[in-house]
């Protein structure tokens, strides 16, 4: 059984004082909560005074991004040691914004991908389609591809620091949710990708997340599908209530 897992994901919104607020107050809420995984990323900016702030606490902490490198000459990047070293414990990996707006490829989700787990930061690799893609039925061709590009030479001890998150693109941020059948469809089929190629227990194992304008309103039918073990939620995570809300469905 797959503990339920709702992260947040707040993008380029909250200076330091917000983030800090949000933190103490979410993490009153989420006191001997302990049937969630709270999961919160806020922006770089913030995650060394969020981290503080944390300590003690049951919620945990994720990076937006990283740079595959451990240092060196680059420039407006931050590295996974540099992470860890701040007490993150997550990092979102190939977000379909950083794909589609900064150019990140199945390739260089992988190398993040490895540097995450050699400086034991846990993976949460975002997939998911374009409307384009749904549209021309390439959506499991896509999500195929994602999965096993985005999960090359990973070891199946590895595996099981990785997290999946499903967001159509078409779903984010338009306030079109997939319904939670087709989402189901989604995860179903990548649980069957991660069984061939890491073995039943990294199929049945894997946590898997929704994520695409989930709300307080629709997480309950999403989480009762078998195959969906959590949220990524963006706009309504930036509010205490409305992200409390969604983690106590
Ligand atoms: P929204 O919840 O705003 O649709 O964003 C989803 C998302 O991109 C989370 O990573």
């Amino acid at each position: 059984m797959i503990k339920p897992i709702i992260a947040a994901n707040w993008k380029m919104h909250k200076t330091v004082a917000e983030s800090v607020d949000f933190s103490q107050r979410l993490a009153k809420e989420c006191e001997g909560l302990e049937e969630r995984e709270v999961i919160i990323a806020p922006p770089a900016t913030a995650l060394y005074a969020v981290s503080q702030v944390l300590k003690g606490s049951t919620v945990q902490l994720s990076a937006q991004n990283m740079h595959w490198e451990e240092k060196g000459a680059f420039t407006g990047e931050i590295s996974a040691p540099m992470l860890a070293d701040m007490g993150c414990q997550y990092i979102l990996i190939g977000h379909s914004e950083r794909r589609t707006l900064f150019g990140e490829t199945n390739e260089t989700v992988n190398k993040k991908l490895q540097a995450a787990l050699k400086f034991g930061i846990k993976p949460i690799v975002c997939v998911g389609e374009t409307l384009e893609q749904r549209e021309s039925e390439a959506t499991f061709d896509i999500i195929k591809k994602q999965v096993k590009e985005g999960l090359n030479n990973i070891s199946t001890g590895d595996i099981e620091c990785v997290s999946i998150a499903y967001e159509p693109v078409w779903a984010i941020g338009t306030g079109k949710t997939a319904t939670p059948e087709l989402a189901e469809e989604v995860h179903r089929f990548i649980r069957e990708i991660l069984s061939s190629e890491f073995g039943e227990d990294a199929g049945i194992g894997t946590a898997i997340m929704y994520g695409g304008s989930v709300t307080p309103q629709n997480i309950g039918e999403l989480m009762d599908k078998p195959n969906i073990n959590g949220a990524l939620v963006g706009g309504a995570s930036l509010d205490v209530t409305s992200f409390t809300g969604i983690i106590r469905y």
